[in-house]
């Protein structure tokens, strides 16, 4: 069964291998977030029972690589746990898929002996392999994945508890992936309880599922945003949604004197590639909406905010980042105008979101200049398997 399961997945995980199509052509779409599995770049920590097996294969470069010509590489350790856990493979071991095979069947040689199990002790045993790795290589801008396969939660509520440890983890941009392997539904409950939102996983015995899940689950977790920024997501209320390859964050500049131009600059220094946003659906409107008054309605009311749309030589046009040339607001697409606008003497007024009184949505308003303190939104493309970043070194 267990040499079964793994052949599977080596050959399964091929089939899933062909590149998810990026981004669009289209400039005026917000892409899905787009992924390759053989592109992975993660710094990725297996913790499995003993007695369990798990997967993991096709990704092209396994192992830390000094100065590569394409950095994108992925680490791999290994964590075996029953009532203690032991790190068969440190994170910088295995230098190929082979040898994580390797590490991977002989920590399964060793039959377990016992019944107790404690996830606690695995998830401390795979922070350390991750520190100490990190240590090693420094890999600052891996992004730390630890895959949990679990049968059992034991010890809630003493002092052998995973999930204060889970929740640190967590807290330190740790994403934890989970594997329950059981039926039981409250083992599985608890279990998913220290998973990252959305990447609690239930093997239900279908290896090809499983193996579909785990894959999406890596290329979402490869999906992320510089720290502080936060993900476009097709519902702004679920956070398990659709992820789009969009990061975006909103900023206050202080002192009326500053204009338009200061925030453009502005976004552009926060993070390289960073400018004012852009609007292309009524989704990403209420989206940022939501995300703006979440974040700003302590100090703001009404929470009035620019985005990247101004009027220069004669057309309304969408800021892109430095260097590219911006893109006209496209007539027939969507825009959110107040009542009586645009208006023909519109030259040089920027736009701001801004409540207008009887209407429930916020729409699209000049701005004036701003004699106070005001606030604006940047957006940055979100790093993937196709698309390499720093975001996490700063
Ligand atoms: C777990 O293993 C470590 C090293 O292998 C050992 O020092 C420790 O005493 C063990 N803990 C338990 C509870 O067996
Ligand atoms: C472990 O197994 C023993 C007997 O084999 C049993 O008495 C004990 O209850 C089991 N413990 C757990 C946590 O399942
Ligand atoms: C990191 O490595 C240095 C030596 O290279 C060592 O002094 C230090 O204790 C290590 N830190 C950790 C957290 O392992
Ligand atoms: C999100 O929730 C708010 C209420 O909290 C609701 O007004 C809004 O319509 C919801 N948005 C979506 C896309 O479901
Ligand atoms: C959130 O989105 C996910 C993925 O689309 C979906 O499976 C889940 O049911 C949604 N949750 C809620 C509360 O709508
Ligand atoms: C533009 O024209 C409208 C009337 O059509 C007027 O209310 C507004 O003040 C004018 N704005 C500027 C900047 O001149």
């Amino acid at each position: 069964m267990r040499a079964i399961f793994l052949l599977l997945a080596v050959s399964i995980f091929g089939a899933f291998c062909s590149p998810i199509p990026s981004i669009s052509d289209d400039v005026y779409s917000d892409p899905i977030c787009p992924g390759n599995i053989k592109n992975l770049w993660l710094d990725v920590v297996v913790v499995v029972r003993n007695t369990l097996t798990q997967v993991l294969g096709s990704i092209s470069t396994i192992g830390p690589v000094k100065y590569p010509a394409d950095p994108r590489s992925t680490c791999v350790g290994v964590v075996t746990y029953d009532d203690n856990a032991t790190t068969q493979s440190q994170l910088d071991a295995s230098k190929s898929f082979s040898d994580l095979y390797n590490v991977i069947q002989s920590s399964l040689t060793a039959v377990d002996s016992t019944n107790t199990s404690y996830l606690s002790l695995a998830l401390l045993a795979a922070e350390k392999a991750l520190k100490d790795g990190r240590n090693r290589t420094y890999r600052f801008n891996y992004k730390k994945v630890i895959i949990a396969f679990a049968a059992d939660y034991q010890g809630q509520g003493t002092a052998l508890d995973a999930m204060p440890i889970a929740n640190r983890l967590k807290d330190n941009a740790v994403t934890i992936i989970t594997v329950a392997c059981t039926s039981n539904s409250d083992k599985q409950a608890a279990i998913q309880g220290i998973a990252s939102p959305g990447f609690d996983l239930v093997d239900e015995m279908d290896t090809p599922k499983l193996v579909k899940q785990l894959t999406n689950a890596l290329l979402s977790a490869n999906c992320f945003c510089p720290e502080e920024w936060i993900q476009y997501r097709s519902d702004p209320n679920n956070s398990t949604s659709t992820q789009y390859g969009i990061c975006v964050r909103g900023y206050k500049a202080t002192g009326g004197s500053y204009g338009y131009q200061h925030a453009i600059d502005y976004c552009a220094s926060a993070v390289p590639g960073a400018y004012l946003a852009n609007e292309f659906s009524l989704n990403k409107h209420a989206f940022m909406i939501k995300y703006m008054e979440t974040t700003w309605a302590w100090e703001f009311s009404p929470v009035e905010y620019f985005i990247g749309l101004s009027y220069q030589h004669n057309q309304w046009v969408w800021e892109q980042t430095t260097g590219q040339a911006r893109i006209p607001l496209d007539p027939n697409g969507f825009s959110m105008w107040a009542p009586g606008y645009p208006q023909k003497n519109s030259t040089d007024q920027v736009i701001a979101i801004q409540q207008w009184s009887g209407h429930p949505k916020q729409e699209y308003f000049w701005a004036p200049p701003q004699t106070n303190d005001w606030l604006f939104i940047c957006q940055v493309q979100s790093s993937s398997t196709e698309h390499y970043t720093n975001y996490l070194e700063n």
